[in-house]
């Protein structure tokens, strides 16, 4: 057989983690076709964008994007431009009317025939924003593009829950259950190929049905150092599901957990179907399973209807509970989700001024947390070079960032570090020398 004729091919990648792995399995499945991924879009023959809808910013992303790569489409006409993700499924027709010259506009569902779209694609312009009957993860081939040291892996996709201000629903479809044994095959390979750490994915992972017990599973395979988990749900933070992180200790110590809101009220009518005393009883039992357990969350500010007092049941919450880390937002009504209708929008000014407040008080937890961490050893798993010369990235079993000077042996591998200095987002560190006794 004649190899592969060699072509490039450059994708960026926006938003959640089960993004960036669709566009590692995109490189993988066009990889038998001749394409190899290249780091800028100037000259490569195929430039997909995976995109992301869950903010209006987001979605302006794609917009300006494509802006820039019209005129290397014109320069070079062959090159064939595609829009994956979100915001291809939510807005097909819109980019199409917009963005006339894109060649390609897929689903977040229909990756896994981007080689035969690809083909069309040369000889006319291509819509798949379907929800396909077969699955994407049942196609081979299973994996191309090398994992690295930590390593996604999709356990449910999709979402049946709902949130009045979430496209998630909508682009992703509904919550799909991927079977056990797929899982298993996968996080072995991805152990096979130098993964040390996976981290089991869905918009809802803790729909999965029996989480706790793939976690034991994934446990016995030799070479997996650390698990982790995301995105949960409170309402599906089962009673097992807590207990493994008590028993299992390649489970790390963190857990991202959005609660959106501390106002009642304000979850009610974000359909989140929980109040914050349930959420506060849930990390009562994270913290009496795992007492170092660090613990992440998003908030949503300006969601509409929220008045002072609502925004001071979140600022409440978060005090009493403190944050190791955690994503705030401006409420962004999305188009065809309920709460982007409802009465009482929140002015931009006000929106603006509790995302500050929230913010500044959520940093100062963070930087608090990581100072607690000065002169402490910690194991660290190192992923990849740092910005700065002779620097390494990695991360703690707490989920913070850090960076140290070290040698590039040390990537794909867990080493202790002396934890240095507290910076707002990261840690960082100097090796040390490992514990004799
Ligand atoms: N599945 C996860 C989160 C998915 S989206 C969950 O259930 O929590 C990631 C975060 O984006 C959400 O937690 C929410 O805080 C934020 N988000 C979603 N829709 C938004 C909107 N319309 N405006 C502002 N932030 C939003
Ligand atoms: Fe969106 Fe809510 Fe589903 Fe999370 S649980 S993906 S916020 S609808
Ligand atoms: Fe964005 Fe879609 Fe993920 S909207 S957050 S890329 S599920």
């Amino acid at each position: 057989m004649l190899p592969p004729v060699g072509k490039t091919l450059y994708i960026r990648s926006w938003g959640c983690q089960m993004n960036a792995y669709d566009a590692r399995r995109m490189a993988g499945v066009l990889a038998p076709l001749g394409y190899t991924q290249v780091p800028e879009p100037e000259g490569a023959d195929l430039i997909i964008l995976n995109t992301c809808h869950i903010r209006e910013k987001a979605e302006d992303k794609v917009f300006s994007e494509l802006g820039r790569l019209r005129p290397l489409k014109d320069k070079r006409p062959g090159t064939l431009i595609a829009v994956g993700g979100c915001v291809a499924q939510a807005e097909g027709a819109l980019i199409q009317g917009r963005a006339p010259f894109v060649d390609i506009v897929f689903g977040p569902q229909t990756w896994h025939r981007l080689p035969e779209m690809v083909a069309k694609a040369l000889k006319e312009r291509v819509i798949n924003t379907d929800f396909p009957a077969e699955v994407k993860f049942d196609f081979l081939p299973e994996e191309h593009a090398p994992p690295g040291p930590s390593a996604f892996l999709p356990v449910q996709e999709g979402c049946d829950r709902f949130c009045t201000f979430c496209v998630v629903p909508y682009t992703r479809g509904a919550e799909y259950t991927r079977p056990a044994e797929s899982i298993m095959g996968e996080a072995r390979r991805l152990v096979d190929a130098g993964a040390l750490e996976i981290v089991l994915l869905g918009q809802n992972v803790n729909a999965y049905p029996g989480l706790a017990g793939l976690i034991e599973k994934l446990s016995d395979i030799r070479g997996l150092e650390r698990i982790r988990y995301t995105t949960s749900h409170p309402l599906s933070m089962t009673a097992d599901l807590i207990a493994a992180h008590r028993a299992c200790p390649k489970l790390m110590p963190f857990l991202h957990l959005p609660i959106q809101s501390g106002s009642d009220r304000i979850l009610k009518s974000m359909n989140r179907k929980h109040t914050s005393a349930r959420y506060q009883r849930i990390v009562e039992n994270l913290r009496a399973a795992r007492p170092d357990i660090a613990l992440s969350s998003d908030f949503i500010v300006g969601f509409p209807g929220e008045t002072d007092e609502d925004f001071n049941d979140t600022i409440r919450l978060v005090s009493e509970i403190t944050f190791a880390s955690a994503y705030s937002f401006a409420y962004s009504p999305r188009p065809g989700t309920p709460a982007a209708a409802m009465p009482g929008q929140v002015p931009p000014g006000v929106k603006a001024a509790r995302l500050a407040q929230l913010q500044a008080l959520l940093n100062d937890q963070q930087e608090h947390y990581n100072r607690t961490f000065i002169g402490k050893v910690v194991p660290v798993l190192f992923e990849k070079k740092g910005k700065k010369h002779g620097q390494l990235l990695g991360r703690s079993p707490h989920g913070q960032a850090v960076h140290a000077l070290a040698t590039d042996g040390l990537i794909g591998t867990i080493a202790p570090v002396r934890i240095t200095r507290a910076l707002p987002n990261s840690l960082a560190a100097e090796p040390a020398p490992p514990k004799t006794c």
